[in-house]
């Protein structure tokens, strides 16, 4: 085994490397700079949260804004109906927290709920409809947030959502695609069709997507806050819709869920401190495990497809062990000081060859979403906080069911959890006991909204994607330690590996036709993608001046504005 030690000396080398490229990227995108800023995946979301900034409100409050704008404009990706993660850093103490708004299991949920009498997983039932729904996180997430840590009131930073969800927004091609993809779904569910669709059919580009309901129930949330989703007319209606279109929701599935607050993952590449997801997201234990491995080698002695053979091989192996031991850390025990402890990483990576594949074990048969669904946000104000949030409903369009009354989309999120160990989700995942459904659980994410920074600069960065949203932050960290800019890092091409499917999936662009027949030669399988993927959504604030720049992945609609 070739396995070539990283030195001391080599470190200090690349921190003289990583503060050069941050220098020149100062000089570099000076005109574009400001000291706040956000990114995120709708331009009406970018610009309703920069309006509240303006308004005297922080990055916390614009959070909530952009999230609840988000819920609006991209019904196919997150919602109110759905939940997420909120990385959060506050400038006047340094605090450092996830707001964890994921969706839990509702307590009528069980092992084999989505099992026929054989024990065998029944199409669709986890992906489709009111069972598919976990209890959403968003609502109890926002009120939190803007209770905790903003200084506007919710009725502020919800306003603009209510307010486009009234007089609606445009359709545009990325919609169209999502509802074809999801049209017979969305035509099996009256509200959900009436709002979503034009006479059954994907509505016409500039077509006004009005949402009263949602708005209502938004403006609910706004005038009481958490309970007036949890509790009172709006939750009646939700679990009365759920309950008659053969979902298993109670009242007090809705009652009892709480937003948490859970202490990031933290570690360290290269001179560059990691923040990022905490379980029940598996982002930030993964990101850091290959980080981890990775630092274990000098990478610049590699060929570049020596180095992209490397990237697979410590992908695969973060992945496994994703598999084996993630889960709601409510319900399991995770070994997460092991996990992301460098000794544990150099371990994994001493069956790393670099002249062949490492096979991963049996290859279940899998279908692999090539979904553009979930979403990410970046904010940095001008005091210095900063929130990087990754939110889904999961799936496009999620269950695909609206409850009546409410306009609230709901997720689809259940089909996070391992339905029968070692069977692969919509995303090829397979996992173990550890992510098996209980009651009241929280079932396992990839979402990794992330922090990384060095003594000059701070990125706040994420991105949806499905399983390939962990490997898609290597790519943009790996971008950032060779000092790269935000554009390069939302840009850069992409591939993955996920342990099981054992095969390499590839944007076109991300390997030549040479890296191709070369890693094909080490023993790889791989398929490459009909479609780029990922909506990376990135911000760097540069210490020392202060200002912020950033970048929307050129794959989406983002938008960036700094001020
Ligand atoms: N539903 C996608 C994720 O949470 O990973």
């Amino acid at each position: 085994m070739n396995h070539l030690l990283f030195s001391r000396v080599k470190k200090q080398k690349y921190w003289l490397l990583i503060l050069l490229g941050w220098l020149f990227l100062i000089t570099e995108v000076q005109a574009a700079a400001g000291h706040a800023g956000i990114a995120a995946a709708h331009p009406l979301a970018t610009e309703a949260g920069i309006a509240v900034l303006n308004q005297g409100g922080n990055a916390f409050d614009a959070a909530v804004t952009v999230a609840a704008v988000l819920a609006v404009v991209e019904p196919y990706s997150s919602g109110m109906g759905g939940g997420g993660f909120w990385m959060l850093h506050r400038a006047k103490d340094g605090m450092e927290v996830m707001l964890d708004g994921r969706e839990r299991a509702p307590l009528g949920a069980h092992r084999d709920l989505y099992l026929d009498k054989q024990g065998e997983v029944i199409p669709g039932l986890s992906v489709n409809g009111p069972l598919s729904a976990g209890i959403p996180g968003q609502p109890a997430a926002l009120a939190h947030l803007a209770k905790m840590y903003g200084r506007l009131t919710l009725s502020q930073s919800l306003a603009p959502a209510i307010r486009i969800a009234r007089e609606g927004f445009p359709v545009d091609e990325h919609y169209q695609r999502m509802a074809r993809w999801r049209l017979e779904q969305l035509k099996r569910w009256p509200d959900g069709q009436r709002v979503f669709l034009v006479e059954g059919e994907v509505p016409a580009l500039g077509y006004l997507v009005k949402q009263l309901d949602l708005a209502d129930t938004l403006a609910a949330i706004a005038a009481r806050g958490h309970d007036g989703f949890y509790q009172g007319a709006v939750a009646e209606r939700l679990v009365q819709g759920v309950r008659q279109a053969g979902g298993i929701w109670t009242m007090e599935d809705l009652d009892s869920y709480q937003v948490m607050e859970r202490k990031p993952i933290r570690g360290e590449y290269r001179g560059m401190k990691i923040t990022s997801a905490a379980p029940p997201s598996s982002g930030g234990i993964v990101l850091v495990s290959m980080l981890n491995q990775l630092a274990q080698f000098e990478l610049e002695s590699l060929s570049a497809v020596q180095k992209k053979h490397l990237v697979i091989e410590v992908m695969r192996r973060a992945y496994r062990d994703r598999a084996e031991y993630l889960g709601d850390p409510d319900f399991v025990s995770i070994p997460v000081k092991r996990l992301i402890d460098p000794e544990y990483a150099a371990g994994l990576t001493r069956s790393i060859q670099l002249d062949s594949a490492t096979p991963s074990r049996q290859q279940p048969k899998t279908q692999i979403s090539e979904g553009q669904d979930t979403t990410h946000y970046s904010i940095i104000d001008a005091e210095g906080n900063r929130v990087s949030a990754t939110l889904s409903i999961n799936y496009p369009f999620g269950s695909c069911f609206v409850a009546p009354g409410t306009g609230v989309l709901l997720n689809d999120e259940m089909d996070d959890f391992s339905a029968r160990p070692g069977t692969p989700n919509v995303y090829g995942l397979v996992g173990g006991e550890a992510n098996a459904i209980k009651p009241g659980k929280r079932m396992l994410s990839s979402m990794t909204p992330t922090f990384v920074e060095n003594e000059a600069g701070i990125a706040v960065l994420g991105t949806p994607g499905g399983s390939r949203i962990i490997s898609m932050l290597l790519h943009a960290v790996l971008a950032l330690s060779e000092g790269e800019a935000p554009e390069e890092w939302v840009s850069r091409p992409r591939y993955h590996h996920q342990y099981l499917p054992d095969t390499v999936q590839h944007e076109a662009d991300a390997l030549t036709q040479e890296e191709q027949q070369q890693l094909i030669a080490l023993g790889h399988s791989l398929k490459r993608l009909e479609n780029s993927y990922g909506n990376m959504q990135a911000l760097k604030l540069d210490i020392k001046s202060g200002e912020v720049t950033g970048a929307s992945d050129p794959r989406g609609l983002g938008k960036t504005v700094v001020q």
